[in-house]
């Protein structure tokens, strides 16, 4: 299966860290978010990404690419161990580049993948997403989607303030953590909300979404929306994803990541150590 990646959007809300510099870029504790988004791409079987891409975007083109300067240098340092890590980002998976023209969102975004995608089913995992689960979040939704061969989601419960922040579903459930979608709403007043079901940035979605997208008109925020395109679908799956999704569109989004991420790693005690004595 191929992935679309798209990573063209303005990331107003991160702003200004984002005024030259790729949103999906930016590192939550050692690496950039993007590179987490395609090693779970890689981690659900996919051989094939494409990254939408837009103005000011050049640097997540360089990472992924082969730096020979760089890797001479560590090789001729001895930095053996790093030169191996900078090796495995360009041996990852093949990937290609579309731009996107102009922002008019996600749904334009995805649009721009036709060529590329053709008939066959693909994935979808938005760029500044990270998710951490056992199965990798793609993964999960690739085997309901081989079962029901139908557009798949993954859903995730949230608290009644965020619903303002998300696309929400109204849906019924199907089987335990498989529900069937009735309606889609991108960022709805939260007194009007069908649930508390939101979508979490991954998708399996299928060829006739383009047909969907063109017939789509800008939305919520003046953009051109997935969620309204989904809408337009005969039918749709959605699955409660087991494990956690960080969107990192804000600053207090990555810090929290970056802090969590820390507390994973062999750093784990002397950050408790530092956070304690900081707050004290
Ligand atoms: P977001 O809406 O979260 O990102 O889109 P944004 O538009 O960059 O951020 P804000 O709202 O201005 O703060 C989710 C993903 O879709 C991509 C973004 O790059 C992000 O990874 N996207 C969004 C596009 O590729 N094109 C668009 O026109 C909009």
């Amino acid at each position: 299966m191929k992935a679309v990646i798209p990573a063209a959007g303005f990331g107003t809300r991160f702003l200004t860290a984002t005024k030259s510099q790729p949103k999906e870029m930016l590192p939550v504790y050692d690496k950039p978010i993007i590179q987490y988004t395609i090693e779970e791409a890689v981690a659900s079987g996919i051989d094939d990404v494409l990254i939408i891409t837009g103005r000011n975007k050049h640097s997540i083109e360089n990472h992924f690419d082969k730096s020979y300067e760089l890797e001479y240098t560590l090789q001729n340092a001895g930095k053996d161990r790093v030169l191996k890590e900078v090796r495995k980002i360009t041996d990852l998976v093949d990937v290609c580049y579309v731009r996107q023209r102009e922002q008019n969102g996600l749904g334009d975004a995805i649009l721009c993948a036709e060529r590329h995608i053709g008939d066959e089913p693909f994935a979808v995992l938005l760029g500044d997403t990270i998710t951490k689960s056992k199965i990798p979040c793609t993964k999960q939704l690739i085997d309901i989607f081989n079962r029901y061969e139908k557009p798949t989601i993954s859903l995730k419960t949230i608290s009644n303030d965020k619903l303002n922040k998300y696309g929400i579903v109204e849906a019924n459930q199907s089987e335990s953590n498989i529900y069937k979608i009735s309606r889609l709403v991108e960022k709805p007043k939260i007194s009007e909300a069908p649930s508390n079901l939101a979508m979490v940035g991954r998708y399996i979605l299928t060829s006739d979404i383009f047909d969907k997208i063109r017939q789509t008109e800008p939305g919520v925020d003046g953009e051109v929306q997935l969620t309204d395109a989904l809408s337009k679908l005969d039918e749709v799956y959605g699955v409660l994803f087991e494990g956690k999704t960080y969107n990192v569109a804000t600053r207090f989004d990555w810090l929290k990541a970056s802090i969590e991420f820390g507390l994973e790693d062999s750093t784990k005690d002397e950050l408790i150590e530092y956070m304690k004595t900081f707050i004290e």
